[in-house]
């Protein structure tokens, strides 16, 4: 039987977060905890966090399956890539190493995909047929590619070359902080960027995640495309709800 509660980590850049998830409702169970990402993004520092975390996250709840996300490329349990964390993690058996530290099995996703499982079963995605591509605007930009539901992992979007640049470095809302870009001059990088997306994948449906997406009133009205484009509804929770929910339905 598949359970109906598991725990969700998200390991960013500078915090990991995680929670007690309700799985019939996508609801949290417990606040969420968070605590900073150690300097260095070294793994045996990140996991020695989660490990923490975890602690007081599951104090009191028993044994739940357990799912852990991340901003990187994930192949059979390894991590593949390394854009904004240390590049120690390129080629890493990284499951491995967190069932070691945390002394339990894991589920291991990229944290983008959990985003787009987590609002293709409880939000924005949910019971949408057809192509529905999910990005998270945040340090980078991470992307979610499902069709009638069923997610492709890895697609990793963000990465896309527009004018000889990998996008996420200019239109990634880290991009915005950076350059001290105004709304409507961000959203002319993003114009470009969702318009390049759209040529290439012919969407039924954008779905804007990360934190900034709770102020969409400012950039997605100023965006002209053909596809509809929302914000998504679990916006920082969404890893942690879909890391927690892909554990369930992947038991290790
Ligand atoms: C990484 C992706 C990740 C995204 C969002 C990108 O830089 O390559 O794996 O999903 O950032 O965190």
């Amino acid at each position: 039987m598949t359970a109906t509660t598991a725990i969700g980590i998200d390991i960013g850049g500078t915090g990991i977060k995680g929670a007690v998830v309700d799985l019939v409702t996508g609801a949290l169970l417990t606040d969420r905890v968070k605590l900073p990402t150690p300097k260095g993004g070294r793994p045996q520092d990140i996991v020695e966090t989660t490990r923490a975390l975890l602690s007081t996250v599951s104090k009191g709840v028993g044994d739940l399956p357990v799912g852990v996300c991340f901003p990187a490329v994930v192949k059979n349990g390894h991590t593949m890539s390394a854009a904004n964390v240390s590049s120690k993690w390129i080629g890493l058996a990284a499951e491995a190493l967190f069932e070691k530290g945390l002394g339990l099995p894991i589920h291991f996703v990229n944290d983008a995909d959990a985003a787009g499982y987590a609002e293709a079963q409880f939000g924005a995605a949910k019971g949408v047929a057809g192509v529905v591509l999910l990005t998270t605007l945040g340090t980078g930009i991470g992307s979610a590619l499902l069709n009638d539901g069923v997610l492709v992992p890895n697609t990793e979007l963000g990465h896309l070359q527009i004018d000889g640049h990998d996008y996420e470095t200019r239109a990634a809302y880290s991009a915005k902080e950076r350059d001290d870009l105004s709304w409507e001059n961000w959203a002319a990088r993003l114009q470009k960027y969702y318009s390049t997306l759209e040529l290439l994948f012919s969407p039924d449906l954008f779905i804007v995640g990360g934190g900034v997406s709770k102020h969409h009133e400012n950039f997605l009205p100023l965006l002209n495309l053909k596809t509809r484009i929302i914000p998504a509804v679990h916006r920082n929770n969404a890893g942690i709800l879909g890391a927690a929910a892909l554990a369930a339905r992947f038991p290790g």
